[in-house]
């Protein structure tokens, strides 16, 4: 049994493996080609968080592959009502086969992973995002090709997702130049899984400056809404603006994993431009997902 926690819960050849079998399941689902491997199967799906992409993309991905699933939310739950953890993870695993937990703290999916009997699955922890960086790796790969040897600069705070790119550019092997305020950078711990291939910057410029891809992401993520105004001081200076793209280069995408705040981190013109493919990286979402559910459950 695999659990999913990290993008490091896969070898490099797993990854591979998923962004193509991602792709294969795009086109198989556009060209209206039914594909159902897991009739009977369940995902259990624990949110502690808001979402729109996550849940729609598990629970379509889920109907479309003949399966069901459910949502669980802490409210409707005895999980909202101090009902153990682990107590949780023995009892729901027994009756899913698999179960998908957006949380806080990344220890939570830990402590369910260290007692189920079932796949788990990280749907965003305040650690990292891998499910989201399966859709942008699968996104950057159809529109560029391959990712190994490629540029892709962070702009903004060094939260989960910023974790996220830091372990896959030390899997796949490409450079990362990542722009943020002191006091907002990545973890040290995390930072050291990118190797020589991570660089952090003070100027947004500097690190954008011939990147193959741009990407950002709020500057107060779910939670951190209190610090909104101590944000939006600390990272001026740090939003995504048609100047900065021109200094990418017109080679260069951008990528943002969604809801986006006009205006504060992306100017409307570059999320609405051409260099964009937002849209495309929130449907491959369900499309990543899928394969990953594939090879969670089935074992390809
Ligand atoms: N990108 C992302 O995880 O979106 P949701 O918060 O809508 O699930």
């Amino acid at each position: 049994m695999r659990h999913f926690l990290t993008l490091r819960d896969c070898s490099v050849d797993e990854i591979h493996q998923l962004l193509r079998r991602a792709t294969e399941l795009r086109d198989m689902h556009r060209a209206g080609h039914l594909h159902q491997p897991l009739q009977g199967r369940v995902l259990g799906m624990v949110f502690e968080k808001s979402s729109t992409r996550t849940r729609v993309s598990f629970e379509a991905g889920m109907a479309q592959l003949g399966g069901h699933a459910l949502f669980l939310s802490p409210r409707d739950t005895q999980l909202g009502r101090g009902e153990p953890v682990e107590d949780t993870a023995r009892v729901v695993s027994r009756m899913v086969d698999a179960v998908m937990i957006r949380t806080f703290g990344h220890d939570m999916l830990e402590r369910f992973a260290g007692h189920s009997a079932a796949p788990v699955i990280n749907g965003l922890s305040d650690l990292c995002h891998p499910c989201q960086l399966l859709a942008d790796l699968q996104t950057f790969t159809e529109h560029r090709g391959p990712i190994t040897d490629r540029r892709v600069a962070w702009i903004g705070d060094g939260n989960n997702m910023c974790h996220s790119w830091i372990e896959a550019a030390g899997l796949l092997g490409f450079d990362l130049h990542i722009a943020a305020p002191p006091g907002y950078r990545p973890e040290a711990d995390i930072l050291a899984l990118g190797g020589d291939r991570v660089q952090v910057f003070d100027d947004a410029y500097a690190a954008a400056e011939g990147a193959d891809l741009v990407t950002t992401d709020v500057w107060a993520s779910m939670g951190q809404e209190s610090e909104q105004a101590a944000r939006e001081e600390a990272f001026r200076g740090f939003c995504v603006t048609e100047s900065l793209m021109e200094c990418a280069g017109e080679q260069a995408l951008f990528m943002h994993c969604l809801p986006a705040h006009r205006g504060e981190e992306v100017e409307a013109a570059v999320l609405e431009g051409p260099q964009s493919v937002v849209w495309d990286e929130a449907e491959n979402r369900l499309h990543a997902q899928k394969a990953l559910l594939e090879f969670l459950m089935l074992g390809y």
